[in-house]
């Protein structure tokens, strides 16, 4: 058992715990949160996605959202490009980072950016080389990794194959995405032990939804393997437009409470954070999913 002495959390709720909301919300509100989470401490914060607005309505601002947001010091903003075009406009907006994201699954990553996974590696491929002329990083995101809404089971092989092609094009990073959330512990050691042959253990993050109840033991069992990057969503907000009954990612709040009390420093400040939580599923009328943040709440 080693557990990484520090974790640093990526905030994926402006964007993936926004973009599947059906309501149009505000610049203004996305802003407030963004600054909001900042402002607890978060200090890479997923803000908005360069995707069509056709296919993720919600995400249509990305441009005012981008230009729009207060930079705090030290605090990487991020957007997710998955073409040229995307990347271009990112770029217009002054985007430090930027992230792709394909699948383990053929059938999710047609119906999730309408073309094969071996297509969309093709097309990866100008974005980073473009993104490293503008001198920005890139991260990248493996969806379906412990299983697909429309394949079932994904083998351990075909997440690594396509981790590690992300990786050898030039991701500093790679997500590991339980998009369904129906992932068990062994399961995500399994897939993360085939993916770690081909890619050192810290340049891979745990993104993992919450669906099944499962994600905070998935994340306790990777962080036992040495993961040291979590993706999380404030309240536990979210869903994927592309995978029907999908919950959000696991809530931040939880894992910052999972890691205080495992002694892993993460810098941020769970009292504010939980009032963010509680701030914004107010603003959005949604149930806080953080069940660490309802209990501070009623103490
Ligand atoms: P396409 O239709 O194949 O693209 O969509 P196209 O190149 O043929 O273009 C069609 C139209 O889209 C054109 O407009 C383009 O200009 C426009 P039209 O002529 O019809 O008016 N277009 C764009 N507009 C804005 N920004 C762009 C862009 N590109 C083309 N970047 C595309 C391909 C990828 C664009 C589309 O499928 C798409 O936008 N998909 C959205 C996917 C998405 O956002 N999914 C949710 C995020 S992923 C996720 O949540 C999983 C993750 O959290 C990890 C996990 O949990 O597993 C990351
Ligand atoms: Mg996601």
């Amino acid at each position: 058992m080693t557990f990484p002495t520090s974790v640093r959390l990526v905030e994926v709720g402006p964007r993936d715990g926004l973009q599947n909301e059906p309501e149009a919300i505000a610049t203004a509100t996305k802003l407030e949160l963004i600054d909001r989470l900042g402002a607890a401490g978060l200090a890479h914060i997923e803000a908005a996605s360069f995707v069509s607005p056709k296919w993720v309505p919600q995400m249509a601002d990305h441009r005012e959202v981008m230009t729009g947001l207060t930079r705090r010091n030290g605090i990487v903003y991020s957007a997710l490009t998955p073409n040229l075009k995307g990347l271009e406009a990112a770029l217009e907006c002054g985007v430090e980072e930027v992230a792709v994201f394909g699948a383990a699954s053929e059938a999710f990553s047609q119906k999730n950016i309408n073309c094969s996974v071996a297509e969309s590696l093709k097309r990866f491929a100008p974005v980073l080389e473009r993104a490293k002329a503008a001198n920005v990083r890139v991260r990248g995101y493996v969806s379906c990794v412990l299983g697909c809404p429309y394949e079932g089971e994904i083998a351990p092989a075909k997440v690594a194959e396509v981790a590690k092609a992300l990786f050898d094009m030039g991701c500093y990073e790679v997500s590991l995405g339980d998009t369904i959330g129906t992932g068990t512990p062994l399961k995500a050691k399994r897939m993360l032990e085939a993916v770690a042959r081909d890619i050192p253990m810290d340049k891979l993050a745990a993104h993992f939804h919450d669906t099944y109840g499962q994600a905070l033991a998935n994340l306790y069992a990777v962080l036992e393997e040495g993961v040291a990057v979590i993706d999380s969503s404030v309240a536990g907000l979210g869903g994927c437009p592309y995978a029907k009954g999908a919950s959000g990612n696991v809530a931040s709040e939880d894992v910052v409470y999972l890691l205080d009390g495992l002694g892993i420093e993460s810098g941020i400040d769970l009292d504010k954070l939980a009032e963010t939580g509680h701030w914004i599923t107010q603003a959005i009328g949604r149930p806080n999913r953080s069940k660490a943040s309802v209990a501070l709440a009623s103490r």
